[in-house]
């Protein structure tokens, strides 16, 4: 995990992909999957807004967790939300394909096949990373929460799905505390309709009869 100012800025930061390189092919690594910044969630995985109501819905459930927890769980309620909203949204923001420059860096200095990661959702932005050869591959996760049927969309010769992911990053913000769903209500009909398609995609497996 490398950040963007001291990869590309400081030039003895090259000789570590070089030893990446190297360490790769003694361990007959087959590909590289690249991701960028510290710890999840953090604006470079996943480049969007921070997610404040869902992240402070997790601090203050997890607060019996340990003295850390309890403290920051204690923080968030004290200081203004309007406040702590402005400032932890401080370098968050959506950015198609953030992980790129990074992706194109690794390819072209450990020689691997390589997926880029973070905001994918456009056919031609995708295809022109891979036809550029910045990188062999994407992944998605939030674009295909949204529309899991988004490569069917793509294969019918749209570029975007109709009813795109917002990148607001309500989903990764409820990771911990919340069935997986998309948690954006301005994408649903009403509000309802949202909640019931996270039960929906969250039901138990069908019980087996224990006759
Ligand atoms: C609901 C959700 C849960 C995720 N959980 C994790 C996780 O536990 N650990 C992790 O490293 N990344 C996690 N991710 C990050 C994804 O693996 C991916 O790197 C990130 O979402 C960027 O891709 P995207 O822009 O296509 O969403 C999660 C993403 C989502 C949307
Ligand atoms: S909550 Fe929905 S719209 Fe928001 S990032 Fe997740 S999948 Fe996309």
């Amino acid at each position: 995990m490398f950040g963007r100012p001291s990869l590309f800025r400081t030039p003895n930061r090259f000789p570590h992909l070089g030893l990446v390189s190297k360490g790769a092919r003694s361990v007959k690594v087959d590909y590289l999957h690249v991701v960028a910044g510290f710890g999840f969630p953090n604006p470079r995985d996943v480049p969007g807004p921070f997610p404040f109501d869902e992240i402070k819905m997790f601090f203050n459930s997890t607060r019996h967790l340990s003295r850390k927890a309890a403290v920051r769980s204690t923080v968030v309620n004290a200081v203004p939300a309007f406040l702590l909203r402005r400032l932890l949204n401080i370098g968050w923001k959506y950015e198609q394909g953030i992980n790129l420059d990074f992706a194109e860096r690794f390819k072209a200095v450990v020689g691997l096949p390589v997926i880029a990661n973070g905001g994918f959702q456009q056919k031609d932005f995708i295809e022109g990373a891979i036809e550029a050869e910045r990188c062999d591959m994407v992944s998605m996760a939030r674009a295909l929460i949204a529309n899991p049927d988004l490569l069917d969309v793509f294969r019918a010769g749209f570029n975007t799905p109709a009813n795109k992911c917002t990148h607001c990053n309500r989903c990764v913000g409820r990771t911990v505390t919340s069935p997986l769903g998309c948690y954006d209500p301005s994408r649903f009909p009403s509000v309802k309709a949202m909640q019931e398609q996270i039960l929906e995609w969250n039901q138990p497996d069908p019980v087996e009869s224990q006759e």
